[in-house]
């Protein structure tokens, strides 16, 4: 397979230097995932999903899920709400606090948030997402993008309509996830489905569901047509995939993926950002799903897990790191 044309995408004055995007991921995410994500390439992070009304609040959660390391690309914050004046007054606020491109999310599945008629409940009240749109291309000079599935089930895959509204009210870019609400993350994302909504647009569409390899990226986009593609849950314990992904589609050649000291290193480093960001605690049982993530498979790790799983002691953790770090030495690479 031979690598495509690599280009920046331009939305706007925002510069997106490749064709791979990380998946805004509430709970995983954060500005330490982020950080990691870009340091290896990837071309746009997403922050996690800040709920309008408590940005409008200023609460602890929204302004951490709005912090952006230095050096990380464009800053892309993503609102959800129902209420496209506070969507409006949430958005002009992020761009205060930095945001170089406002997302709006019209595909999140969970049931407390369809409750509240956001996420992809959006996407069966065409009219009110229409007026969410509007409102929040309104209130901001920055780009806004929409992130949607393809519908809220099989019978209403309205994604080509809702993307034409879209477009027609000022939407820069879109992103579309091969399911539909009712599918949450079970079967398999259509990219054939998403080939028929960046038909039907002339913005950048980011395609996105399912994709865990270089190979998966290039295929969805020969099979999408579509400008990019987003990455969520294969750069679980892996945030440097997305940068391999966006240096093969660039150069059509593949990076070693970490050794085991390396991915080591990566996981101290973001374990330890956790514990600063979010204090010992918290980050310590926020990072306890990664650390599971980053260790899937590797031998003698069980013990590592176990002591971590069962601490919320610095110091006992850190002494931990040092062993298994010893112990990673010892297995030498991969
Ligand atoms: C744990 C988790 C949290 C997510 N949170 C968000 C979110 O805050 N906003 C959003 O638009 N999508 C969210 N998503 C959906 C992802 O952005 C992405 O659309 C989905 O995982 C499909 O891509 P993938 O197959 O590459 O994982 C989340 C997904 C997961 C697994």
């Amino acid at each position: 397979m031979s690598a495509i044309e690599y280009q920046p995408l331009g939305i706007g004055p925002v510069t997106i230097p490749n064709r791979v995007v990380l998946a805004p991921m509430s709970g995983v995410s954060d500005l330490p995932f982020r950080k990691l994500a870009a340091r290896y390439g990837v071309g746009l992070v997403v922050s996690e999903m800040v709920a309008s009304k408590e940005m409008l609040r200023e609460s602890r959660q929204s302004a951490r899920r709005m912090l952006f390391a230095e050096g990380s690309g464009p800053v892309s914050i993503q609102l959800a709400g129902t209420e496209p004046e506070i969507m409006g007054e949430a958005a002009k606020l992020a761009v205060d606090r930095g945001a170089e491109l406002i997302d709006i999310n019209f595909g999140c599945p969970a049931k407390k948030v369809v409750r509240k008629a956001t996420g992809s409940a959006l996407m069966r009240d065409v009219p009110l997402a229409t007026e969410i749109m509007k409102a929040v291309v309104g209130a901001v000079e920055v780009p806004v993008t929409v992130k949607m599935r393809t519908g809220w089930d099989m019978h209403t895959r309205n994604a080509v309509e809702l993307a034409l509204i879209a477009e027609d009210v000022g939407v820069q870019m879109l992103t579309v996830h091969g399911r539909t609400r009712c599918d949450f993350y079970t079967g398999t994302a259509d990219w054939n489905f998403i080939a028929g909504v960046k038909d039907a647009v002339s913005v950048p569409l980011i395609a996105n569901g399912d994709i865990r390899s270089a190979e998966d990226a290039l295929s969805c986009l020969n099979t999408t047509g579509a400008d990019a593609v987003m990455i969520g849950r294969a750069a679980q314990g892996r945030p440097w995939l997305p940068g391999d992904v966006a240096h093969y589609l660039a150069t059509g050649e593949k990076r070693e993926e970490p050794d085991l000291l390396q991915r080591w290193s990566i996981m101290r480093e973001h374990l330890e950002d956790m514990m600063t960001l979010y204090g010992a605690n918290v980050g310590i049982r926020n990072a306890r799903k990664h650390i599971g993530w980053y260790l899937t498979g590797v031998p003698g790790a069980a013990e590592f897990r176990n002591v971590v799983n069962n601490t919320l002691d610095p110091a006992v953790i850190a002494q931990e790191l040092v062993r298994f770090r010893e112990m990673s030495a010892l297995a030498g690479s991969r």
